[in-house]
This record gives C-alpha cells, sequence and structure tokens, in this order.
C-alpha cells in the first residue's frame, strides 16, 4: 500500500489517485525530469546496478513514470550496466497512452559520447521504436556510421554534450516531456548545465556503505549547487518516495511555460 502523505494527509491512495499524481503534462514545452533509487547512506547501487535497492511500490512509480513519457533518456553506463531491451511498458501502459492521444510507446534515446556501445546490444535489436542515439561531434566517425545502422544518430554539441541543444532537439522532434532514468553521470552533466526540472527520488531502507556511487557523478570539481522544492512525499512500507521540483524551472529560464504533470504550478513558478 502506497501513503500520500504530502500534499493531504496520511491516507492510502487509491489506484486513480495514485495514477492522477503521474499525469503526462499539458504542456508543449520541454520539461526534464529524472528518476533514482538511493539507499539511506547515499549509494545509488548494490553490486554495481540499481535493483538492489528497489522494491515493489518503486517499480510502479518507475512504470508510471515512463508510461507519462515523451523520452526515455538514459546514458550508456547505465544501459551497459542495466541492460534495457524490449517493451519498457506493458500493454495497459500503450492503451492508456493511446487513449491519453499520445504515441503508443515512447521514444528511447542513449547519450554516448564515445559511441562504444556495440550496435548488437539487446537495446537496439530488440527496441520497440528505433532508438535515438544522443553524442558529440567528438565520436569516431566509423562507429558514428555502424550505429546509423540500428539508430538515429545526432550531434549535440561539438567539443562536449551541449544539454541545452539537446533539449531543444528533443522538443523539436517532438519530445518535451524528457524523462531520464540516469545514471550518475548523466544526471551530473544536467545539474551541471542547470536542465533538472524535476527529480523524482526513492530512498531505499538500507544502509550500503562501500564504494558505491552516489546518484549524481558531477563532471566539475565544485558544481553550483541547484535549489529544489520538495513537492510530494509518497511512503510505502519503510520506503519514501520523494518529488522535488528545481527553484528555477525551463518556463523561468524563458521556455515555453510549463505545468508539471499533476502538481499545480508553485508561486514562484507562476511568479
Ligand atoms: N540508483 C539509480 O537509480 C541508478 C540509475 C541509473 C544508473 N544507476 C547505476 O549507475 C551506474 C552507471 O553509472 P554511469 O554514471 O556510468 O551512468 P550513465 O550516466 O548512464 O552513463 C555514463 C556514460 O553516458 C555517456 N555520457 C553521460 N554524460 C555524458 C556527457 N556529458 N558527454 C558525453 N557522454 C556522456 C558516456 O557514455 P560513453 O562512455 O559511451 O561515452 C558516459 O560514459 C550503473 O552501476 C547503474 O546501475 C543507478
Amino acid at each position: 500500500m502506497i501513503r500520500c502523505l504530502l500534499p493531504g494527509g496520511t491516507k492510502p491512495l487509491t489506484d486513480p489517485e495514485l495514477e492522477d499524481l503521474y499525469f503526462p503534462r499539458k504542456t508543449a514545452g520541454p520539461w526534464v525530469s529524472f528518476n533514482f533509487v538511493s539507499s539511506l547512506d547515499g549509494a545509488a547501487t548494490v553490486n554495481g546496478r540499481s535493483g538492489g535497492l528497489g522494491s515493489e511500490a518503486d517499480r510502479r512509480i518507475m512504470k508510471l513514470l515512463r508510461r507519462a513519457a515523451d523520452v526515455i533518456l538514459v546514458g550508456a553506463g547505465t544501459v551497459r550496466a542495466e541492460g534495457y531491451s524490449g517493451e519498457l511498458i506493458d500493454e495497459a501502459d500503450r492503451k492508456w497512452r493511446l487513449d491519453q492521444g499520445l504515441t503508443e510507446r515512447p521514444a528511447l534515446a542513449i547519450v554516448s559520447g564515445s559511441l562504444d556501445v556495440d550496435p548488437s546490444l539487446p537495446f537496439f535489436t530488440g527496441a520497440m521504436v528505433r532508438p535515438l542515439v544522443i553524442t558529440t561531434g567528438l565520436a569516431d566517425p566509423g562507429r558514428r556510421d555502424r550505429m546509423q545502422d540500428v539508430a538515429d544518430v545526432i550531434t549535440c554539441g561539438q567539443a562536449g554534450l551541449d544539454v541545452d541543444f539537446l533539449v531543444r532537439e528533443l522538443r523539436e522532434r517532438g519530445y518535451p516531456g524528457i524523462h531520464s532514468e540516469g545514471g550518475p553521470h548523466l544526471f551530473g552533466t544536467f545539474q551541471g548545465a542547470g536542465r533538472v526540472d524535476e527529480l523524482h527520488l526513492s530512498l531505499s531502507p538500507l544502509l550500503v556503505g562501500g564504494q558505491a556511487t552516489r546518484i549524481a557523478a558531477a563532471p566539475a570539481a565544485n558544481p553550483t549547487p541547484l535549489g529544489m522544492h520538495l513537492e510530494q512525499v509518497l511512503q510505502a512500507g519503510d520506503m519514501l518516495f520523494l518529488r522535488y521540483r528545481a527553484q528555477q524551472t525551463g518556463a523561468q529560464r524563458g521556455d515555453t511555460p510549463t505545468d508539471s504533470a499533476g502538481i499545480p504550478p508553485s508561486s514562484e513558478e507562476g511568479a
């Protein structure tokens, strides 16, 4: 059972109430959300994968976030570690998307600077929609050619990843709702560019210790912190599901005004 602690009280949520919280935004403007699971001591992995941190409720929320996305964005490291292949959303969610006027499936995009990604990976061969591969002008031309056989390759930046260009490009291709499932290097890059609008953070009741990575690996040694507002807290058993919105979102940066899924814009947002 999942309870809603904020907003409202502590009453258990019905299925429709939970689904309403993860309804797609009504906007043509870009919106970048990330979803991570972390242990209490900040580990993003157990034995190199995130699966050991999750729970049934975590997977339920991940599924709701996926079904509302225009495009699911992942870094190449996450694809190498976690797999990602075949159907990412089930039949009921595909039908739900069509009923909402969305495409049957969200698009799928992978970010790789090196393009050292095997085109015969199930990520490509088992994909239900032709994937997008996002890279930079530094990528090896031979690898780029091989990648073009299995995906649409988009160059976002010449000397490094240009996150603003990436967000604009995806929006122009019809994917304003960018939902990322990580990983830490991609998240760090988006943070560094100030392009995180929303974070869905699942807190797992575990102390992991060891050398596990955090959810963000910042490319810069001293990045500028981004302020976030707490907008929603759900609880299922010992797990918490925190939803934070950036203090400065796309609308405030001059993008087309947006309205987050199921959550009215905060007063700062409308100011
Ligand atoms: N706890 C969670 O919720 C969660 C979520 C996702 C992943 N993870 C875990 O995180 C680990 C993977 O971490 P990671 O940081 O390597 O994942 P990642 O961010 O998915 O992948 C990093 C790779 O993505 C590409 N990339 C990311 N930012 C880039 C940039 N600015 N410019 C160019 N390329 C860029 C690069 O690919 P190339 O090397 O191909 O150039 C880079 O090596 C795995 O153990 C995974 O299980 C945990």
